[in-house]
């Protein structure tokens, strides 16, 4: 049971953020990672698609045998959560709490959340941060073009600087001291935010604070694998060629086994 992986999908390379923080703070543990790159975007999709797709998305990893599901997208841990807590009999783990949780440490209460149109209308990181910080004052803005941009590999190119500069105008106006990165492809562009924002405002990545989750829930039901070393396996559903290419870039080492999956 112990050495059983923990499953962790996303719509596309956006997640390997999350799998970055995990794989550095559980080392020992297996990794199970699936992009449903066929499908990319899920930003964009109605509630039932991205239900759908975060249903199937599971499935996979579920009989893949994993001990663990980490919803790693912003979008499918908004809208589909109850869902696969219900569906499945193992933990399920999302990034929007956990994001919410460092959020509420802001100074001046003053946050920008920025994600994809899906999670955005959801409100559900409003909803989170008002529960622990009620007098906050929120400012969200969608970003569509992000997702695209990081896929592409153009995360640090000037055409995302202008981009961010466009959609994020009344964020930098707003005094806020805090900005969400409602999704998992935004860390990708964490040195363009920075251009753009600055040092003075803290960019908050779900993706570390969802490792700490991981952790906690691993120490508090003896979850944890006791041997060292352990194996990273990466699935796709559409050729591998472009995950690997700005996986790799995105990782810092190479993404040996990536297969190819049809699932749904
Ligand atoms: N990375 C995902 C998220 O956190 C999905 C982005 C997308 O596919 O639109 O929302």
């Amino acid at each position: 049971m112990l050495d059983r992986s923990i499953g962790i999908f996303d719509s596309g390379v956006g997640g390997l953020t999350v799998l970055k923080e995990i794989a550095s703070l559980l080392p020992e543990e297996n990794l199970l990672y699936l992009g449903d790159t066929a499908r990319v975007p899920y930003g964009t999709k109605s509630v039932e698609t991205v239900q759908r797709y975060a249903l199937e998305a599971a499935e996979f990893l579920v009989a893949q045998g994993v001990k663990l599901l980490v919803v790693a997208c912003n979008t499918a841990s908004a809208v589909a959560l109850p869902l696969l807590r219900e569906r499945f009999q193992l933990p399920v783990i999302g990034v929007i709490e956990p994001g919410a949780r460092r959020a509420a440490q802001s100074r001046n209460h003053r946050i920008g959340v920025i994600g994809t149109e899906g999670t955005i209308n959801s409100h559900r990181y409003p909803e989170a941060i008002y529960a622990l910080l009620p007098d906050a004052e929120i400012l969200s803005v969608a970003c569509p073009l992000f997702v695209p941009l990081a896929e592409e590999g153009w995360a640090e190119h000037e055409i995302a600087r202008l981009t961010a500069i466009e959609y994020l105008q009344p964020l930098l106006t707003a005094k806020i001291d805090t900005l969400v990165l409602g999704c998992t492809h935004y860390p990708l562009l964490c040195n363009t935010l920075r251009r753009v924002f600055g040092n003075a405002v803290v960019l908050v990545d779900s993706a570390e604070e969802t490792a700490k989750s991981v952790q906690q829930l691993f120490r508090s039901q003896g979850l944890s694998r006791l041997q060292p070393g352990g194996r990273r396996t990466f699935f796709v559903t559409d050729v591998p060629a472009r995950f690997i290419r700005v996986g790799e870039a995105f990782l810092g080492k190479s993404l040996e086994s990536v297969e190819q999956v049809q699932i749904g």
